[in-house]
């Protein structure tokens, strides 16, 4: 009889060690799945979000836990992942138990102690696996880039209520756009003859956003082609981003085109797209000075401060973004954007007074305000 331990001996221990069977679970599967022993039973968020810090907003973070809650009104578009994401869930844990009684090999009882250790010190749970879920995907994240957040996952929920609404009521978005000398180019990723949509990610990093929007957003656009623009200006998030865009389009073969651009927000982008993007999507960093000195560690000591500081202030880059969306966006474009709850009702100032006709907050699903949604022509 073999002296290794068996899976369920090793999450125990593991279990035991960090407080938390979910991360336990997700720790021995990672060790498993690296070694080859016995292969992944599940994505690591299949399980749900850990409520480790690092799992929270950064605005919040002073410990806010990673679970979503479930109040609020969420649109449809989020009820679909909260479906898909249990039924994952309930089926990692059915592999789980029936690979319980396995033993394992010393190799992966070592990794498992390794990540243990370092989970200890205070590393993300995220950057140690890898890799982490964000609605239909699977990013590879790393210190490069911020852990993409659920909160983020809800705002990609209101951008895509938004990018079929303004389709659908816009009819044509760019009627002028056809017209010679015009930016709209057959060219460009997207822009057929037919005429497509345009959507642009600011601030990508790891190309959640972005992603999300270009594997989920074609199914809503009746039959029309998007192309998504995906804005860094840091090479190492993009190199990141990079990476997952290859990785998705293997698992999503239809996806829309995506372009990774390097530069700073609006002015990374070619002119040819000025009046010409339909979606303005971004999750800017929003943390004032102050509040990073104050968050948890486990997010000040390891999550990159530039994807989390937005100035002195805070919204110092919500403010570029708002003052300049207006200029790029088709006559029926929206801009949807990432606050702090205690920024949305200035943010929202600031769109009417730059451009923008009509704003609404929408909430995360703990019902907090999470999203500026500012239209071109015709709120209701
Ligand atoms: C809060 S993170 C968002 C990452 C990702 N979109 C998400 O939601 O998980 C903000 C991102 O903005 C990028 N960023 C910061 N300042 C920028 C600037 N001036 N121009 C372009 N990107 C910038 C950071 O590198 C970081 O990747």
């Amino acid at each position: 009889m073999s002296e290794e331990p068996s899976v369920r001996d090793l999450l125990f221990q593991a279990a035991r060690q960090l407080g938390s069977a979910s991360e336990a679970r997700w720790v021995v599967e990672h060790a498993m799945a690296q070694a080859g022993a016995g292969g992944h039973v599940g994505s690591p968020g299949a399980g749900g979000h850990v409520g480790s810090p690092g799992a929270g907003s950064p605005a919040d973070s002073a410990g806010a836990g990673g679970h979503v809650g479930s109040c609020g009104e969420p649109g449809r578009h989020q009820t679909a992942r909260q479906l898909s994401s249990a039924g994952s869930r309930s089926a990692a844990n059915a592999v789980v138990m029936a690979r319980r009684h396995q033993t394992v090999p010393y190799a992966v009882v070592d990794a498992v102690h390794d990540i243990v250790e370092r989970r200890l010190a205070g590393e993300p749970l995220q950057y140690l696996l890898g890799a982490w879920p964000f609605r239909r995907l699977e990013l590879t994240v790393d210190h490069r880039v911020l852990i993409p957040r659920p909160e983020t996952e809800v705002v990609v929920g209101h951008a895509l209520d938004e990018l079929e609404r303004a389709v659908a009521e816009g009819g044509d978005p760019w009627p002028a756009a056809r017209g010679p000398g015009r930016a709209w180019r057959t060219d460009q990723p997207g822009q057929g003859a037919g005429g497509g949509v345009l959507a642009v990610d600011l601030g990508t990093g790891s190309g959640a956003i972005a992603l999300s929007l270009a594997v989920e957003g074609p199914g809503l656009l009746g039959g029309r082609t998007l192309a998504v623009w995906g804005v860094d200006d840091s090479p190492d998030a993009l190199a990141v981003a990079q990476r997952n865009l290859v990785a998705t389009r293997e698992t999503y073969p239809a996806m829309a085109d995506v372009e990774l651009v390097e530069g700073d927000w609006f002015e990374a982008l070619p002119r040819s797209l000025l009046g010409a993007v339909t979606l303005v999507v971004a999750n800017p960093p929003y943390v004032s000075e102050a509040e990073w000195a104050t968050l948890d560690p486990e997010v000040r000591e390891h999550e990159p401060r530039r994807a989390l500081v937005g100035g002195p202030e805070g919204g110092e880059a919500i403010d570029r973004i708002v003052q300049t969306a207006s200029r790029w966006l088709a006559p029926w474009g929206v801009l949807v954007i990432e606050v702090a709850p205690h920024q949305a009702d200035d943010v929202a100032l600031q769109a009417l007074v730059h451009g923008f006709d009509g704003v609404l907050v929408r909430p995360d699903l703990a019902g907090r305000s999470r999203a500026v949604v500012a239209r071109r022509w015709g709120a209701r």
